[in-house]
């Protein structure tokens, strides 16, 4: 097993986990798979942004899960925030990649100097809420009924971590 800086050659693997996810569950809330098209342009915005995509793949070069960040809100003041996601691929869940996925996301978002840290979580989703509770994140708050997928109202429920930094928060 190797953690690794994502590069462009695991973008299909990425779309196959998004589209599990899409077509399967709640975790996303899209209809419709993921273009190819759709996540080239979501790895660049990503470099761009100097925005980590962080991997774990196996002995044969499979990528097993993901994580990554972006803005949280696009509004100026909301910088030194970022919301996160993390995804393992379901062949590989319940080993503890998640978890290690969501360290490793939280700590490469504390070394850019970000202060905040937003997971936006499907209220049904028991194994994602647990893991950031495992982690120590936070509950803020519930959002009832704010999505509709496969026939129902969806509820999100808002998890939050503080991270230290920067030293000299600045406007502007
Ligand atoms: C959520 C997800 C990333 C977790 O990754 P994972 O590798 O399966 O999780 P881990 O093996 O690291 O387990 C994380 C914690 O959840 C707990 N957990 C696992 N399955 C669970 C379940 N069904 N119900 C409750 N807790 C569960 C584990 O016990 C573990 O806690 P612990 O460290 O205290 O033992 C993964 O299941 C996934 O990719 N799901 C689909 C996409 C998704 O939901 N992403 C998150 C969007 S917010």
């Amino acid at each position: 097993m190797t953690w690794i800086e994502c590069g462009p050659q695991y973008l299909e693997s990425i779309r196959g986990i998004f589209n599990e996810a899409i077509v399967n569950s709640t975790a996303l809330y899209d209809y419709e798979p993921r273009s190819v098209a759709r996540i080239q342009a979501w790895w660049e915005a990503k470099q761009a942004s100097h925005y980590p995509v962080i991997a774990v793949v196996n002995d044969q070069d499979e990528l097993m899960g993901f994580a990554s960040y972006g803005p949280f809100r696009a509004f100026p003041a909301y910088k030194y925030t970022v919301e996160h996601s993390v995804y393992v691929s379901a062949r590989f869940r319940g080993q503890g990649l998640g978890r290690q996925l969501l360290e490793r996301i939280t700590l490469a978002a504390e070394s850019q100097g970000y202060h905040a840290m937003i997971g936006v979580i499907d209220a049904a989703n028991a194994t994602s809420v647990a893991l950031h509770e495992r982690l120590g994140f936070l509950r803020c708050g519930e959002m009832r009924e704010v999505g509709f997928k496969f026939g129902r109202w969806l509820d999100l429920v808002i998890y939050q971590k503080l991270l230290a930094g920067p030293e000299t928060p600045e406007d502007g």
